[in-house]
């Protein structure tokens, strides 16, 4: 049974990134849909022990039906699998944000080191911020896509302006391409992707550099 819902996910997610418009623009998305895919052909989705995070109780206020290309077929995945998940927080974001915006985040990965499907190249899954949180300014090595699936946020890369984005709507970086995130009234789900140097966490960047 859990296996199952996993599973979905992780098809879901596979489906999203191998027929999605955004792919011709980032490439980087037909590869980690690539390696969703190959999991599901191979038969090789793990089955981690749930790990619970108080952010869970916000899965349920998502509302999965969505007109945007390929969201509710994840949501509804999402949903579905979310209390058999292995939920994590970024561990110095743990040490270091204030204990609200802890209350409040957490993601799960579907590829990537210690993902359901396992892979040292690509990572991507899927993260929930609570209405109103700012996700502060951080960096890392990995290039990444992100889709917002559900609410909204306003995105800002380096110092440039702040940019509102909606469900089905796209955010790249380059790699240690500083950004930050304010996220809008409603619960917000985002899907990630990395690609490139997955191993290394995302860590914030201090105030004044
Ligand atoms: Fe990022």
């Amino acid at each position: 049974m859990t296996v199952d819902l996993r599973r979905d996910l992780v098809a879901a997610l596979a489906n999203f990134y191998e027929g999605h418009a955004d792919a011709a623009r980032f490439p980087m998305l037909a590869e980690v849909g690539g390696h969703l895919g190959e999991a599901l052909r191979t038969d090789s989705v793990e089955d981690p022990e749930p790990v619970y995070l108080p952010v869970g109780q916000l899965l349920a206020q998502i509302e999965t039906e969505s007109d945007a290309d390929g969201v509710t077929e994840v949501l509804r995945a999402f949903v579905a699998a979310g209390p058999v998940l292995r939920w994590i927080q970024t561990p110095s974001y743990a040490e270091t944000l204030p204990q609200n915006f802890l209350n409040n985040y957490g993601y799960v990965r579907v590829v990537g080191p210690g993902g359901l499907v396992e892979s040292t190249v690509a990572s991507a899954g899927l993260g929930i911020w609570g209405a109103g949180l700012h996700y502060p300014r951080h960096e890392h090595p990995a290039e990444e896509t992100y889709h917002v699936l559900h609410g909204s946020a306003l995105f800002q890369r380096g110092n440039g302006p702040w940019e509102p984005k909606a469900v089905g709507e796209s955010v790249h970086h380059d790699a240690w391409e500083r950004h930050a995130q304010r996220f809008g009234d409603e619960t917000c789900v985002l899907l990630w992707a990395w690609t490139g140097d997955v191993a290394v966490n995302a860590q914030l960047v201090p105030d004044g550099e």
